[in-house]
């Protein structure tokens, strides 16, 4: 089962994904992190992926397909993966249908996370992450269960995103309404986009994608 989680910054793409791996052995493909590797890498490409990311914009098309094109080759996506993150604008949805057909592949679902703007950016700020191994937390609606101690790794460092200050949140925003969005009529006219309630609470959020992948709508 191939999956893209379509939906604004913070929808809770990432959050899902992780749960889909888990209860279905699927494999997370999230372009923001690999991008991320590439900054902490110190490339090239990561030193253009902060200079864009940090402006809240997108990065160029050509790079992005080429990234996932290159990942979708790993014997991993075999058994099927979540697209969390791409594709982002029309030509990466194109350039995604082409690269599919091309390996046999294709598309079964589409999920739309529908999301209300103001809390988002609540939920972006209060966002952070286990710098060990990467678990993501919430300040107000996921907290470790042990106050400063990851849940998973034991370990005891976090770290919060550069992008994730509410004036980028906001330009990401913006850059998800006026090039992701226009997507959605392309995938509906496809008959595979499904939409979930992004701002119920995570187990529920998590029933409804469910409930999506059997066909039964949301
Ligand atoms: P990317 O990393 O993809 O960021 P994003 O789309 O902005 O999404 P986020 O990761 O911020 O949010 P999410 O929906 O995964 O939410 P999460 O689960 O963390 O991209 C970053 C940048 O990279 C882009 O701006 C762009 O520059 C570049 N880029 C990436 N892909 C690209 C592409 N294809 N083309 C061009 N450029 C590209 O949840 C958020 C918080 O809310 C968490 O703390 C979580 O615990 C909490 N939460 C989640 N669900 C719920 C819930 N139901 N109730 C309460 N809290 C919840």
């Amino acid at each position: 089962m191939n999956i893209i989680l379509l939906g604004p910054p913070g929808a809770g793409k990432g959050t899902q994904a992780k749960r889909l791996e888990t209860r279905f052995g699927l494999v997370q493909l999230s372009t923001g992190d690999m991008l991320r590797e590439a900054v902490a890498s110190g490339s090239k490409l990561g030193r253009k992926a902060k200079e864009v990311m940090d402006a809240g914009q997108l990065m160029p098309d050509d790079l992005m397909i080429l990234m996932i094109g290159d990942r979708i080759d790993q014997p991993d996506c075999r058994k099927g993966f979540i697209l969390d993150g791409f594709p982002r604008t029309t030509p990466q949805a194109v350039a995604l249908d082409q690269m599919l057909s091309e390996k046999g592949l294709q598309l079964d679902h589409v999920v739309e996370m529908k999301a209300d703007e103001d809390d988002l950016v609540e939920r972006i700020s209060g966002r952070f992450t286990c710098a060990k191994c990467g678990m993501g937390y919430h300040e107000r609606f996921k907290q470790p269960k042990q106050a400063g101690v990851c849940d998973v790794c034991r370990g005891t460092e976090f770290t919060r995103r550069d992008d994730d200050k509410e004036s980028t949140v906001r330009r990401r925003l913006e850059a998800y309404h006026a090039q992701t969005e226009p997507i959605l009529p392309y995938y509906e006219e496809k008959g595979i986009l499904a939409s979930v309630n992004g701002m119920a609470e995570i187990d529920e959020v998590a029933r409804q994608i469910e409930g999506a992948l059997a066909g039964h709508g949301a």
